[in-house]
């Protein structure tokens, strides 16, 4: 199935549970889990991601007995299980007897055993001892009535060394190489070598580039070795999802990554194509108090752009506590409601991080749902309210999708690349995408992030940021989209490189130079904080960032001012069949989405979401349409009561619909809405 933002889960029901780490507790803590786990509603929990030591102590062992143990445990008690591959923390023998399988960090660094992600998932030896794991613990548990599914290793790349320079990487860089290049001439032409006098001869004398040694890198080099990166990621994931389906003929399993920061995963591409879904870890604690409901609900749109609705295996369930910060707890009410957004805006599935708190280790301060003490507290009845809820509405969710009408292009590896690549100091894809979905969010669109690949039916307004490479099928696909009546707005630098990181021939931008009916005649940066720049847009005067494109439009929807640049055009639109394009010469910064919003949402004929009066900040409403019938998800992350009007006519699942308290949630089932 082609990855949609449009796809839910192949689930035949709403997983609902925790991670479940046995081996942090006593046999007497692990007495009560089953029914205490029941009592919660959980129907699953997730086990074994970090356990590798313990499942094989010794190289060639297996001891499956504490897992046995307490699967069949909570089989009986109707709680289910998915494992995982275990490859995440690689055991001593292994790092002892193989120093190699260690990371190597740019200024050449060894990684150190004693923490996780310190193997390189390109390393032969890792590949090979972590399919063995995995092959054991496959066979083990196969057609074993609990278990369901498997997640493969661990937010792959997400500990702060994401890349490696171990001689595996050398190796493997340069098989890559040869493999998309076959001769070392078009290497040569694809990465400008001419430039610096850096033309090879041979794949063998490439290597992995190391950030401003001495000077500036060259950006297709660095390109093409995070496509290596994500390529080695894959392929890592593809050996032990092959292993597993291998033990898995009748395909009874499950299998996703929980990824985390997405940093080298192709999940649209080889890295996404293996599983049956994506699970995504979701904390949304991690920013300023005001940002986050809207930071939750950004979260779990931007990564259905990559892979539709996921599987949520860690939510936020207590304060987060690493050795060298400790995060709010959540206020009551606040982790139902912190819930709800993550499953209105996509979740199908959802497990609390953690079930018991741990009592040593780096994260013996990363709450759970019961405390260290194993007590059941506040976290424990609001989880186990939740799980009452789940089990009412549940059914209701699964194999629904999150309703979008404006979006935000995004979930594109080769744009998050080309930009890390060359970046020159100036906000990338993602930040940009961050911003405009805000200010969406924010006038109660029902936003979304979506590929230029997708679907884009029912969206009526499109916004691509800054997306340096811009490949002309995605231009050709959107100008069909705009002729049938869409509103696409494109910002500054966009479609300015190929695939390569190299500049086009064409002016700014580019590819979508006819589409957007434009042409760059002018661009820089300003940044003499005495040197006045505004945008006048209207009667409107819109500072901007410093970024400024002097445009030569078809018609001009807003000027610059400030010294030479005074009466350009800076905003341009045209009009293409039933739709436009309207194309930004500058940052789509908040400052600047916000108050260019309005004319917008009236070009594109978009209304807020929810029917009655605007939402407060804070309070959001997202829908989910099946195919007969909507919920709507009303979720109140402001600190004050508000009252509701325009509800829609349905069935009230939770919640008034003329007011919400702090933190409170209102659920609403009708007809499916158009
Ligand atoms: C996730 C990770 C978990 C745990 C959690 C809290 O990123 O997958 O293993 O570390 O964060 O830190």
């Amino acid at each position: 199935v082609a990855p949609s933002h449009r796809r839910p889960l192949p689930v035949d029901r709403f997983w609902f549970g925790a991670p479940h780490y046995p081996e942090h507790s006593t046999p007497e803590e692990r007495k009560s889990d089953a029914h205490r786990m029941r009592e919660a509603g959980f129907n699953v929990v997730r086990m074994a991601e970090f356990a590798w030591d313990l499942l094989e102590p010794e190289p060639g062992t297996f001891m499956p007995d504490l897992f046995d143990e307490v699967i069949d445990d909570l089989h009986e008690n109707g709680v289910a299980t998915i494992l995982c591959t275990p490859t995440a923390t690689p055991p001593r023998w292994l790092t002892r007897s193989n120093p190699d399988v260690l990371r190597i960090h740019e200024d050449g660094r060894r990684a150190q055993h004693g923490a996780r992600q310190h193997c390189c998932t390109t390393s032969p030896i890792l590949r090979d001892a972590g399919d063995a794991i995995t092959r054991r613990m496959a066979e083990h548990w196969a057609g074993h009535p609990a278990v369901v599914g498997w997640q493969t290793d661990n937010e792959l790349n997400t500990e702060q060394w994401r890349q490696c320079h171990c001689e595996a990487c050398q190796t493997g860089f340069r098989a890559y190489l040869a493999d998309r290049y076959g001769d070392v001439s078009s290497l040569n032409d694809a990465w400008g070598t001419q430039f610096w006098s850096q033309t090879y001869d041979d794949f063998d004398q490439i290597e992995t580039p190391k950030r401003d040694r001495p000077a500036s890198t060259n950006p297709s080099h660095v390109l093409d070795y995070r496509r290596f990166l994500a390529a080695a990621t894959a392929e890592f994931q593809r050996r032990q999802v092959a292993v597993l389906r291998a033990a898995d003929p009748e395909r009874r399993w499950f299998v996703f990554h929980n990824a985390g920061v997405v940093e080298h995963l192709d999940i649209r591409g080889a890295f996404g194509e293996p599983l049956d879904f994506l699970g995504y870890d979701v904390y949304p604690m991690f920013v300023d108090p005001p940002q986050r409901p809207w930071y939750n609900a950004w979260a779990l749109d931007w990564i259905r752009a990559w892979a539709g609705n996921v599987f949520v295996p860690e939510h936020q369930s207590g304060p987060c506590g690493q050795v060298s910060f400790f995060s709010e707890n959540p206020e009551p009410g606040e982790i139902r409601r912190m819930s709800w957004t993550t499953i209105g805006h996509g979740a199908d599935s959802l497990m609390y991080f953690r079930w018991r708190t741990a009592r040593f280790g780096a994260e013996e301060y990363w709450c759970g749902v019961l405390d260290h003490d194993n007590v059941p507290r506040r976290r424990f009845r609001e989880v186990a309210d939740m799980g009452a809820e789940l089990g009412r509405i549940g059914g209701d969710i699964v194999g629904t999708t999150v309703h979008v009408d404006a979006a935000v292009a995004g979930g594109d590896l080769l744009n998050l690349d080309a930009h890390a690549s060359l970046p020159l100091g100036l906000p990338g894809p993602l930040e940009s995408a961050r911003r405009v979905h805000a200010a969406m969010h924010r006038a109660g669109l029902a936003v979304g992030v979506v590929h230029p690949e997708d679907d884009l039916e029912g969206v009526a307004l499109y916004v691509v940021p800054h997306w340096p490479v811009f490949l002309p099928t995605w231009a050709a696909r959107l100008g069909d989209w705009v002729g049938g009546g869409g509103t696409l707005v494109v910002g500054s630098r966009t479609g300015t490189r190929d695939e390569n990181n190299h500049v086009v021939t064409q002016a700014p931008p580019g590819v979508l130079g006819p589409l957007c009916g434009v042409t760059v005649e002018e661009y820089g940066a300003q940044r003499a904080p005495d040197r006045e720049r505004f945008i006048v847009l209207g009667d409107q005067r819109i500072k901007t960032s410093d970024w400024y494109e002097v445009l030569r439009p078809t018609e001009v929807v807003a000027t610059w001012h400030g010294r030479h640049l005074t009466g350009a055009p800076a905003v341009t639109r045209r009009s293409v069949g039933a739709g436009a394009v309207v194309y930004v010469g500058t940052q789509l910064t908040g400052r600047l989405v916000g108050p260019l919003l309005p004319f917008l949402t009236e070009l594109s004929g978009l209304r807020p979401l929810w029917p009655g009066t605007a939402l407060p900040d804070g309070v959001a409403c997202v829908r989910r349409d099946g195919a007969a019938h909507s919920l709507w998800i009303v979720t109140n992350g402001s600190d004050e009561a508000v009252d509701l009007d325009g509800a829609p006519d349905g069935d009230v699942l939770a919640g008034d619909p003329r007011r919400l308290q702090p933190n409170d949630v209102l659920i609403l089932r009708t007809a499916r809405a158009l």
